[in-house]
């Protein structure tokens, strides 16, 4: 990854964290954005990557964002596209507004992003890398998380379309469908959830009997940016520890 240049949205916790300096370490050129201004400054003191505040939801921050990245990585090599966000709720419960911001930052903001991004790698000309962030949740339909769900299964849709549009460009597009990884985005669910809960939850449905890490993620991120990946577009990478094997 030399000298490539790396934008990681949702680049400031969790599995974006984790990419962000997995990127660095393969000795990439790295832009972190984020919807929370504290935490793109705090990344990018830390680490020394660039970056900007950006609501993924929002075109109109999207087109700036994705400018800026290009100007300070000298054009945009790989798109880790990461930003998400989750909502717990029994489908019979789940409001209008909380469907529409889930669906608004997981499927909308990827789009936005993506196209983006694509729309700088045709006009370029040197082929590029796309990975959008799906979910097991993708494929299965996890209780009380119907919105995200639905999410998640789009974004494996849009990904094997723009794998269709663009390989003519020279342009992978593959998803990640993470399991349970632990992060702070599922911290708080655990934290309700308790911890008898959480250590059943994976003693019984987790072959590999833990939780992911974010950097376990970052490296199928890592592998799909890579060379070793040339002949691997508009497909999903399961990073799951065997969850979905389990019958
Ligand atoms: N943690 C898991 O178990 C798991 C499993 C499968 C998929 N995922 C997906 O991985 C991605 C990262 O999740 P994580 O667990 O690292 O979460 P996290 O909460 O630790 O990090 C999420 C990041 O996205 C950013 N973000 C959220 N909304 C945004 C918006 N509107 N615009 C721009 N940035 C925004 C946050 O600021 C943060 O940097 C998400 O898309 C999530 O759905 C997570």
């Amino acid at each position: 990854m030399a000298g490539k240049g790396v934008l990681v949205t949702g680049g400031t916790s969790g599995i974006g964290l984790a990419t962000a300096r997995r990127f660095l370490a393969e000795g990439a050129r790295v832009f972190v954005c984020a919807d929370d201004a504290a935490a793109v400054d705090a990344t990018v003191a830390s680490l020394g990557v660039g970056g900007g505040y950006c609501d993924v939801s929002r075109s109109e921050e999207v087109g700036s964002m994705v400018a800026a990245a290009d100007a300070w990585l000298g054009g945009i090599d790989v798109l880790v596209n990461n930003a998400g966000v989750a909502q717990r709720s029994p489908f019979l419960d789940i409001t209008a507004a909380s469907f529409d911001r889930v669906v608004a930052v997981n499927l909308r903001g990827a789009f936005l992003v993506a196209q983006a991004v694509a729309r700088g790698m045709v006009e370029r000309g040197r082929g590029g890398v796309i990975l959008n962030m799906s979910s097991t949740n993708g494929l299965g339909g996890e209780e009380d998380y119907a919105h995200y769900n639905a999410t998640k299964a789009g974004v494996l849709l849009l990904t094997r379309t723009m794998a269709v549009e663009l390989g003519t460009h020279r342009i992978r597009v593959n998803a990640l469908c993470p399991g349970y990884i632990r992060t702070p985005l599922n911290a708080a669910i655990a934290a309700g959830s308790g911890d008898d809960f959480v250590g059943a939850y994976i003693r019984d449905r987790i072959p590999l009997a833990r939780a992911g890490s974010a950097e376990d993620v970052a490296g199928a991120y890592a592998f799909l940016a890579s060379d070793d990946a040339a002949f691997v577009t508009g497909t999903e990478l399961v990073i799951d520890g065997g969850q979905l094997a389990v019958m």
